[in-house]
Order: C-alpha cells, then sequence, then structure tokens
C-alpha cells in the first residue's frame, strides 16, 4: 500500500503544527506503522524534536530545500512508508504549502481557539480550496489545539469553529505540559510513563480518528 499523506498546515506560527505533527507521527509508528516526518520548516522544529533524545519512533527527515518541489521528492517514498506527516512552515500561500496540499490525503489545521488565530487561519482555507482544483479527494479537519477547560472564551470561540467551513476533529490536544516535554526529550507520551498517561490516551485517540478518516477517504 502507498503510503497515506497528512499535510499539517496553518497560516498562523505557534498553532501548534509542530506539536500536532509530532505527537501524531509518534502515536502512528508506536502503533507499529511505518512513518515519515517530512520537516518543510526551515525552522526545522520536527527535526530538532526527534534529534533531542534517543530513539523516536517516526523517521524525521529535513525537506525544508524543497519547496514548491516538496510533492515530487515525496511521491519516490510513498511506498517506502505506511504514513508521511508533513509539517510546513507558516505560510498558507508558499509554495511549499501548495506543494504539501497537492500530495495531501488530508490537511490537518490546528487551530487555538482565540478569534486571532481564527482570523488568521481563514487564508488557510482558501489555500485548501484552491488545492482541491488539483487535489479534489483533499480531506480537511480543524484540530483545536491547547484547549485550557472551562475557560468562557474557550466555549465561545470553539462555538464559531463549525462556521469556519472545514468540519473539526473530534479529537483535541489540550494544553498539557506533558507535549512540551515531549519535544524536550524527544520523545513521546508512551516514554514520558504514567504522569502522561491521560496525554498518551488523547493522542492515541487523535491518530485513530486520523486513521479512520484515511481509510474512508
Ligand atoms: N497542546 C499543547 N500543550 C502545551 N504546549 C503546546 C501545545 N501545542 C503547542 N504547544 C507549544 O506552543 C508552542 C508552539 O507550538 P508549535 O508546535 O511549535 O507551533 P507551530 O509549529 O505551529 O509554530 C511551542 O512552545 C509548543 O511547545
Ligand atoms: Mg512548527
Amino acid at each position: 500500500m502507498s503510503a497515506r499523506v497528512i499535510a499539517v498546515v496553518n497560516q498562523k506560527g505557534g498553532a501548534g503544527k509542530s506539536t500536532l505533527a509530532m505527537l501524531l507521527a509518534g502515536a502512528l509508528a508506536e502503533s507499529g506503522a511505518r512513518v515519515l516526518v517530512a520537516d518543510a520548516d526551515p525552522q526545522n522544529t520536527a527535526l530538532r524534536w526527534a534529534t533531542a533524545g534517543e530513539g523516536f519512533p517516526a523517521e524525521v527527515e529535513d525537506l525544508s530545500d524543497e519547496e514548491g518541489k516538496l510533492h515530487k521528492r515525496l511521491r519516490k517514498r510513498l511506498e517506502d512508508y505506511d504514513y508521511i506527516v508533513i509539517d510546513s512552515p507558516p505560510h498558507a500561500a508558499a509554495p511549499v504549502t501548495e506543494s504539501a496540499l497537492r500530495l495531501a490525503h488530508l490537511a490537518l489545521v490546528p487551530v487555538i481557539p482565540s478569534p486571532l488565530d481564527l482570523w488568521a487561519s481563514l487564508k488557510i482555507r482558501e489555500a485548501i480550496a484552491q488545492a482541491r482544483h488539483r487535489n479534489p479527494a483533499l480531506e480537511a479537519r480543524i484540530v483545536v489545539n491547547q484547549v485550557q477547560l472551562n475557560t468562557v472564551l474557550a466555549r465561545e470561540v470553539l462555538a464559531l469553529l463549525p462556521e469556519f467551513g472545514i468540519p473539526l476533529l473530534a479529537a483535541q490536544l489540550k494544553q498539557r505540559t506533558a507535549y512540551r516535554e515531549c519535544a524536550a526529550m524527544g520523545a513521546t507520551p508512551t516514554r514520558l510513563g504514567s504522569r502522561a498517561a491521560i496525554a498518551l490516551m488523547e493522542v492515541q485517540a487523535l491518530g485513530r480518528e486520523v486513521v479512520e478518516i484515511l481509510e474512508a477517504s
């Protein structure tokens, strides 16, 4: 089977693209899949994460020089993996984002539930709509990230998200120190042991939902 490709995209820096890409790739790899993270961001956050410790379960490769040729480069690698997760830079209109969305089966858009972040994400909605001219089967989901429980603002903004035009993933990522620790240690929540048990369940639920979408599409 040829790899299923997930592009993690957003116009906004700090929305959680790299965090989502690495947690998802880690969960898929720990379930036994062959996973490549294509680090398409010159900041190389994904690469730094993977090399901050030993034995990150997914392969991470720096492809930040490929820009608009990313899809061509990755097409040659489709047979080698079950999943390719693209971590992209914060530019909705950049050639690299267009290239990632051209190859992807699923675009994931991490959004922090704040109006500023939601407004900034409108650009990526346009980029996804554009990409569908060439890639009509492209699925897209918003992933609500850094959710703080029970804040009124979060609830109000979450209520707006359905109007956004891209369906929401049911799984969310809460704001958790465990995720920052994973980045610092080059790890996945599994590695943090019992103190990250809830984080691990959250990330596994995310992985399962993504796999279901990809299997149905
Ligand atoms: N769910 C989360 N819980 C805690 N910290 C988070 C979470 N998501 C992202 N962060 C932190 O927010 C910052 C930006 O996240 P990052 O994944 O680098 O965003 P992007 O790749 O979109 O720029 C980082 O410091 C990261 O550790
Ligand atoms: Mg990043």
